[in-house]
């Protein structure tokens, strides 16, 4: 017995090692964790149970039957975060670059197969060279089994990728899949197509990080939802936003204890300016109505033009959408809409309640929105919202107007609760321009035409630039006073708790991609 003992002792000291202490320390120098380390910091301590640790790939060709390793360049197993099960695979790039063979697609396979059976989240630690070179089409087709089970998984559990390292060419699409990327600045990197290949076909000079880098991905294509300084930030981050999600789509978001006290905030009152063409941060708006310190932005730096991130409520974990005035003036545009579509389907799919705070002046204008299709995407944002049966309430702070006013969550998409403060301004558009149309001959034929456009304008906007209109057709639910926003959103959503609602029965839909 001793003998197998010090056998398996050896085997595991075998397996620990990687791909050996020189390919470790060449690593770290590069600030990059070991993809042990990494679990080590993400789990639970003492939780992590390795599944696979043996496993070694079967390719003969180049001589690769002298050279391997157990576990072949991918950690793989479960463990618990705050104490609820989670399923991840950390790549060992000490291993022929954390390359993706037969056997190292495998073990990704079981784990997301365990994930789906047993409802828990996936997380995969991404660092590799992608295609294990010499397996060729064997490789390829692990990735498509895991490119399977990525959309298999869907929806029915939550899937987080954190870039550490390289991530290139088709390998990109299974990050891409999964519901959140994090992306570490300087160490890592995703692209379809690399530098060379870039100079060669299009004579751009562009470096890797450049190219496709944290910082890249976070503000220019929105790849990745979270730019964090060094791993371990990524990491903590992983934790955190586990925090406000279910473990799948069957469970409710989990709730933390919360005793009510004076929920009035009288700062509310004095955020809205006095002109309604001058900005002010919504994120003031955010922090003032949710538990204190509860927001994690998602996708912070892209789009900014809209807010999207979770929040706790008196303990409930909700998503925010919102308008954010002092940017491009809160306008809808592609980008941002399709920011807010992604988060809101997100939601949808693990039962997360949906507050919209809305300031919005309609839709961006001009040749590059309507010629890269501001139609089609502008119109997932309404199809998100349309679709969603989780409980929504919507919050007009100031500006609805137009299209937009109907895209934002509005009660005739679905909206359970919709309030607006008095200085809502519910209207097709902005009054300027609604008097230089309607009153465009009075205006032309007027002595003064300032004057006349001015009188035009203010008679416009006594008519229109207000919540009531919308109230008095039962559009908005409640007008309220800013400083009771929060205790009226709290109980709103205390009341839609049990919410219970279904689209028609149908095989999927077809929202416009
Ligand atoms: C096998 C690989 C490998 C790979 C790296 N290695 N990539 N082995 N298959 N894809 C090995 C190296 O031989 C080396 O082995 C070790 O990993 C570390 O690599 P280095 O080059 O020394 O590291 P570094 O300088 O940091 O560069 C990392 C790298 C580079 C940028 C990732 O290795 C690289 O360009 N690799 C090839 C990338 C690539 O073309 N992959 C295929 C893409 S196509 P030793 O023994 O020296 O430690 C693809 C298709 C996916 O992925 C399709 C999905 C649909």
């Amino acid at each position: 017995m001793q003998d197998k003992l010090k056998e398996l002792e050896y085997k595991k000291q075998q397996a620990l090692l990687g791909g050996g202490l020189k390919r470790i320390e060449a690593q770290h120098k590069k600030g990059k964790l070991t993809a042990r380390e990494r679990i080590h910091f993400l789990l639970d301590e003492g939780s992590f149970q390795e599944i696979g640790m043996f496993v070694t790939h079967r390719a003969t060709d180049f001589e690769m039957d002298k050279e391997k390793y157990l576990g072949d360049g991918v950690v793989t197993g479960y463990g618990t975060i705050n104490g609820r099960l989670v399923y991840v695979f950390s790549q060992d790039f000490t291993v022929f670059g954390g390359s993706l063979s037969e056997a190292h697609a495998e073990k990704i396979c079981k784990i997301m197969d365990l994930a789906m059976k047993n409802g828990a989240p996936v997380i995969g630690l991404n660092d590799s060279g992608g295609a294990r070179i010499q397996e060729g089409v064997v490789s390829l087709a692990g990735y498509a089994d895991i490119f399977y089970r990525n959309v298999k998984a869907s929806g029915v559990v939550p899937q987080i990728s954190a870039i550490m390292g390289p991530c290139a060419g088709g390998a990109v699409y299974s990050p891409a899949m999964t519901d959140f990327i994090l992306m570490v600045e300087h160490t890592s990197y995703m692209f379809v197509t690399g530098p060379n290949v870039v100079k060669t076909v299009t004579h751009e000079n562009v470096t890797a990080e450049e190219l496709g880098g944290a910082h890249t991905h976070a503000t220019k294509s929105g790849v990745t939802h979270f730019a964090c300084a060094n791993e371990i930030e990524a990491l903590n981050t992983i934790k955190q936003l586990l925090s406000y999600i279910p473990q799948n789509c069957e469970e409710k978001p989990p709730r933390i204890p919360y005793e009510m006290g004076d929920e009035l905030r009288p700062a509310l009152n004095n955020i809205i300016p006095p002109s309604s063409s001058q900005p002010y941060d919504m994120h003031d708006v955010i922090q003032q109505v949710i538990d204190e310190d509860s927001f994690l932005e998602i996708h912070k730096d892209f789009a900014q033009n809209i807010i999207v991130g979770f929040a706790r409520l008196a303990g409930r974990s909700i998503g925010i959408v919102a308008n954010q005035p002092a940017v491009l003036a809160g306008v809808l545009d592609i980008h941002s809409s399709i920011k807010a579509a992604r988060f809101v389907r997100f939601c949808d799919a693990f039962n997360i309640p949906l507050l919209v705070f809305e300031d919005v002046p309609g839709f961006l204008p001009g040749t590059d929105q309507e010629w890269n299709g501001i139609i089609s995407n502008g119109a997932k944002l309404l199809f998100a919202f349309a679709e969603s049966t989780v409980p929504r309430v919507t919050v007009i702070t100031r500006k609805a107007y137009g299209g937009a006013y109907d895209v934002m969550n509005s009660k005739h998409i679905g909206a359970d609760i919709n309030f607006a403060w008095p200085t809502a301004e519910i209207a097709v558009m902005g009054a300027k321009g609604a008097a230089e149309i309607i009153f465009k001959d009075e205006i032309a034929q007027a002595k003064d035409k300032e004057a006349k456009w001015k009188e035009k304008e203010n008679q416009y906007n006594e008519l229109f630039a207000n919540p009531y209109k919308a109230a008095e057709r039962g559009y908005i639910d409640e007008v309220i006073v800013p400083e009771e926003t929060r205790i009226k959103l709290i109980r709103a959503f205390e009341m839609l708790e049990n919410k219970v609602d279904s689209m028609p029965k149908k095989k999927h839909n077809n929202i416009p991609l």
